[in-house]
């Protein structure tokens, strides 16, 4: 358990991305792109790794520069033309955008973030895209704005670790999906318990390092929620693994609401 308050947590998060947010949309189209404090891990390089050229080539630097993940879950996803995507913790919008590529003018795709300075960088970037099928929602992803059975997709890259509590996350993301939908997330994970003294410090949860769950936890949090076919598909072990960081694993999970 924690010893840092939920509203002390959400707060620290806050003004770290909303920094992240006001750094990257000064960014120019230079060669000056990816932002250096995705989680725990990052570097421009490794953030650069997350995704192919391919990808990246024609999304703005304002948007590369926020890319603060730790996966690439939109490339798991399967997205077909037309299917509605909610990305929990948009950021700077990376995902999203990938996404409204993938389902296409006649999908749609749901950006939420709790920094406002996110979500004014990611509408700014989907207006440089000139994207009509992409919105962006300032709200907490445990408590949203949308409809149940809204989502054919969801996705999340590194936010639910960030979440003091993980229940209400998995929750709302049942409640939003549609009967059938997916759950694709990219997230810290443990394998083993860290030292209290790094998890009692504010600079690992902004990190992306000391609020995350201990694997089996995680998993039977997602499935408490009422979701089905939990998967882990992959799993990483972050860069600079000496200690206690040893215990943390970057893994790609999946799920599915059951229904049809
Ligand atoms: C590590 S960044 C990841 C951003 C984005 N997914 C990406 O891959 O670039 C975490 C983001 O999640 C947002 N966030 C953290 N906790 C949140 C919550 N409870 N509700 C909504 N957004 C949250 C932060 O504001 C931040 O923009």
């Amino acid at each position: 358990m924690t010893q840092l308050g939920n509203d002390q947590i959400k707060g620290v998060v806050k003004e770290r991305y909303g920094a992240l947010a006001r750094s990257a949309s000064e960014a120019s189209s230079s060669d000056d792109c990816c932002g250096t404090d995705c989680c725990s891990t990052a570097s421009s390089e490794e953030a650069l790794t997350l995704y192919t050229s391919a990808e990246t080539q024609d999304l703005p630097a304002e948007a590369l520069a926020a890319s603060a993940g730790c996966g690439n879950p939109t490339a798991l996803a399967s997205m077909q033309p037309g299917e509605t995507v909610v990305d929990f913790g948009s950021g700077g919008g990376i995902d999203c955008f990938l996404s409204a590529k993938a389902v296409g003018p006649s999908g749609r795709v749901i950006g939420i973030d709790m920094t406002e300075d996110m979500i004014n960088l990611a509408r700014a970037n989907a207006r440089r895209l000139k994207l009509s099928n992409t919105e962006f929602h300032l709200s907490d992803m445990e408590d949203t704005p949308l409809d149940e059975n809204t989502a054919d997709i969801l996705i999340s890259n590194c936010v639910i670790n960030l979440a003091p509590d993980k229940d209400p996350v998995f929750r709302e993301a049942f409640r939003i999906l549609k009967p059938g939908g997916r759950l694709m997330v990219s997230d810290m994970v443990l394998v083993d318990d860290i030292p209290e003294d790094q998890a009692a410090d504010t600079s690992n949860w902004v990190a992306c390092l000391a609020g995350a769950e201990k694997k089996e936890t995680y998993l039977g949090k997602m499935r408490d929620a009422g979701f089905a076919e939990v998967e882990v598909l992959s799993e990483t072990p972050i860069s600079g693994d000496d200690g206690w960081r040893a215990s943390i694993r970057s893994m790609n999970i999946k799920a599915v609401k059951p229904g049809s």
